[in-house]
């Protein structure tokens, strides 16, 4: 029996050679070769077991805020993470204790968070992805220096062997855009986060001022993903692509953006050639003039 017909059997829902444009914020066309929704956690669990049991590479797909495929075609099964779930664990005068899963989207976790009165998360209005994507990517914001992970007491993850897994904290070994799951792998079922009762009003203002930053220094609404590369030396990338003149530089239909250097846009129809010769100007100028070597921020496949 061919593996799509193995994996239909257990994932109804299955496609094959699905279109991930509409899924991918920077609108790149890439097909899947076998993709499933998840819609519960049961869900991510069969859909890995299964992968492994078939040998077939495995990506889970979260808000596609940082996923850039630089082939036309991804082989194996592309899951897309739309597990939801949110619920109190925990509570005393003080805080409570949320589980929320990983395919819970990171702003509407922001703004349900702000009407509780719970802080934790008010420093990410505006933050696309999903909540597993922005702890995979350890996702921050610098003003001030907050990570996304900061309240994250422990968390659920689906081991290498299709296990669950409890661990807390410190497993993740987070660090700027890094946390282990980037190299073990494992995939985030929920995490617990313990969060501050705290007066709306305070964490509707630094939202509302957040918000109002991202709006005048970033892009948003333009097809992108988000910063492309990660600061370097202590320095804003995005700083560095601008004195070096690159704004507005484009190849194909793809720009560095005239707002932030460091976000390069689709305008429309971009496809992945061109994305690489752009992101081969960016590099090499950056080499050449501040003799610093540029690493993505985004997930390459
Ligand atoms: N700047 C320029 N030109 C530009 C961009 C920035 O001169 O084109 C200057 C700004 O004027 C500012 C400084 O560089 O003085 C820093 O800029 P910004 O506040 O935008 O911060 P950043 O270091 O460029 C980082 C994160 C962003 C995050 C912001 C705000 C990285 C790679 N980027 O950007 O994260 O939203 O801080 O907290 O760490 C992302 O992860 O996708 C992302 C956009």
């Amino acid at each position: 029996m061919d593996k799509f017909k193995i994996l239909k059997k257990q994932l109804k829902q299955l496609e094959k050679n699905k279109d991930l444009f509409p899924f991918l914020t920077i609108r790149l066309n890439s097909k899947a070769e076998f993709f499933f929704e998840a819609k519960s956690r049961t869900d991510l669990i069969k859909a890995y077991s299964l992968s492994k049991k078939l040998n077939l590479p495995f990506l889970i797909l979260g808000g596609g805020s940082n996923l850039v495929p630089t082939e036309k075609k991804i082989a194996g099964l592309v899951v897309k993470n739309s597990y939801l779930k949110k619920e109190i664990v925990k509570e005393s005068d003080s805080f409570t204790d949320l589980l929320i899963s990983s395919g819970y989207p990171a702003s509407l976790l922001v703004n349900q968070t702000i009407e509780l009165g719970l802080s934790g998360f008010e420093n990410f209005a505006g933050l696309p992805g999903t909540v597993g994507g922005a702890i995979y990517m350890n996702s921050k914001w610098t003003k001030p220096l907050t990570y996304f992970s900061d309240y994250l007491l422990f968390a659920y993850l689906i081991d290498r062997e299709g296990k669950i897994k409890k661990v807390d904290r410190t497993y993740f070994k987070f660090n700027y855009d890094y946390s282990l799951l980037q190299k073990t792998k494992e995939i985030l079922l929920e995490g617990v986060f313990r969060l501050k009762k705290t007066d709306q009003a305070e964490l509707k203002k630094i939202a509302a001022d957040n918000l109002k930053y991202r709006r005048q220094t970033q892009p948003l609404g333009k097809a992108s993903s988000g910063c492309f590369f990660k600061n370097i030396a202590g320095q804003s990338t995005g700083y560095l692509i601008d004195k070096a003149g690159l704004k507005g530089y484009r190849v194909g239909r793809f720009m560095i953006s005239e707002k932030h250097a460091n976000f390069i846009i689709n305008l429309g129809g971009g496809d992945q050639e061109d994305l690489l010769k752009l992101i081969k100007v960016i590099k090499s100028t950056i080499k050449e003039k501040f003799n610093l070597d540029l690493e993505e921020e985004v997930i390459i496949i």
